[in-house]
């Protein structure tokens, strides 16, 4: 059996949809049961696809590693667990929450733990210790067989970084660097490609950045929007200003900075993203990036 987890998120749902309707896939929540929490319809679009496919599916279960007590009753008869990174805090608080939930997977017999990790060259991203913390620990454990899949950054999340003001300028600080963006949709099928047949991938890292690295003035140019980067210094200010938690300010800075500096563009990355979608072509991430600014 397969346990999803983290089902009401944005990428948790897409993979969701995809499983529906397979006896022998369990879809994982801290909402189970309770799908309208302010949580799980925070994810908006993705809320509804998640409920479908949630109602498609025999089983949900609660799965929340902050409270791993809970954990051995949602691991039960799982055998493979595709363990959908849960972000958003402090390094000890993802630390901690990974580490539940790996210990867990020991405990219960989990064979093969799938995790959703960050790309390699994400290195200098503010958030990237927790997940190389978790791919160790993966890595040292003496019970588990595992896959890493270091997603690249969303081409939905430059929807966020580089969306036009009240003015239509990109302000972002993106300075002339490039993100090899890649779309969440093309990140759930190599996860559901991965985790519905992990002995072909077991022990794997693989590298899925995007093919088409974009940049400010092309993704302006794209909206019919200018392209007037601001400074790092402004977009920490306007971060901090907007009701921020102290944590989410370097991740936000640090993934500008990491974009400006040209270290997130793809150069030398050999991804492994086209492979696992099984020869396709990954989705345009310029086109991904188009939609998500226009649905806001
Ligand atoms: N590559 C990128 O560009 C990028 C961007 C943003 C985030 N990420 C990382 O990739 C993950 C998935 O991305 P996403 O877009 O789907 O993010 P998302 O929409 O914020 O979903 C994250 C999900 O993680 C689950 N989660 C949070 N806390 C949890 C806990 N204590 N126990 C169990 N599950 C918990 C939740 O699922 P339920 O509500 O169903 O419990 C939550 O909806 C994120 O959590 C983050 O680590 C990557």
């Amino acid at each position: 059996m397969l346990l999803v987890t983290g089902v009401s998120g944005a990428l948790g749902s897409l993979v969701a949809a995809r499983l529906a309707g397979r006896a022998d896939v369990v879809l994982g929540t801290r909402a189970a049961d309770t799908a309208d929490t302010a949580e799980a319809s925070r994810a908006a679009g993705t809320a509804e696809a998640s409920r479908a496919a949630r109602a498609a599916l025999p089983g949900t279960r609660r799965v929340d590693f902050d409270a791993p007590e809970t954990l051995p009753e949602a691991f039960a008869g799982v055998d493979t667990l595709l363990l959908v990174s849960a972000g958003y805090g402090e390094d000890d608080t993802v630390a901690a929450r990974h580490g539940a939930a790996i210990s867990a997977a020991e405990r219960a017999g989990v064979r093969h733990v799938v995790y959703t990790s960050l790309s390699g060259d994400g290195d200098h991203l503010a958030y990237a210790l927790a997940h190389r913390w978790t791919e160790r620990r993966l890595q040292r454990s003496t019970t588990l067989d595992w896959t890493i899949l270091r997603n690249g950054l969303y081409a939905e999340l430059l929807a966020g970084l580089a969306a036009p003001d009240a003015e239509n300028r990109i302000t972002g600080p993106l300075g002339e660097g490039r993100l090899a963006a890649v779309a969440r949709e093309d990140l759930a099928d190599v996860a559901v490609a991965v985790a519905t047949d992990p002995a072909a991938h077991r022990n794997r890292v693989y590298e899925l950045v995007g093919e088409r690295p974009l940049g400010g003035a092309e993704l302006a140019e794209a909206l019919g929007a200018t392209y007037a980067p601001g400074t790092l210094a402004d977009a920490r200010t306007a971060v901090a200003a907007s009701g921020a938690v102290p944590f989410q300010v370097p991740m936000v800075a640090s993934t500008y900075s990491a974009i400006a500096h040209g270290f997130l563009d793809g150069t030398g990355v050999e991804s492994d993203l086209r492979a696992l979608l099984g020869g396709r072509e990954p989705l345009d991430a310029l086109d991904v990036f188009v939609k998500a600014v226009r649905e806001g």
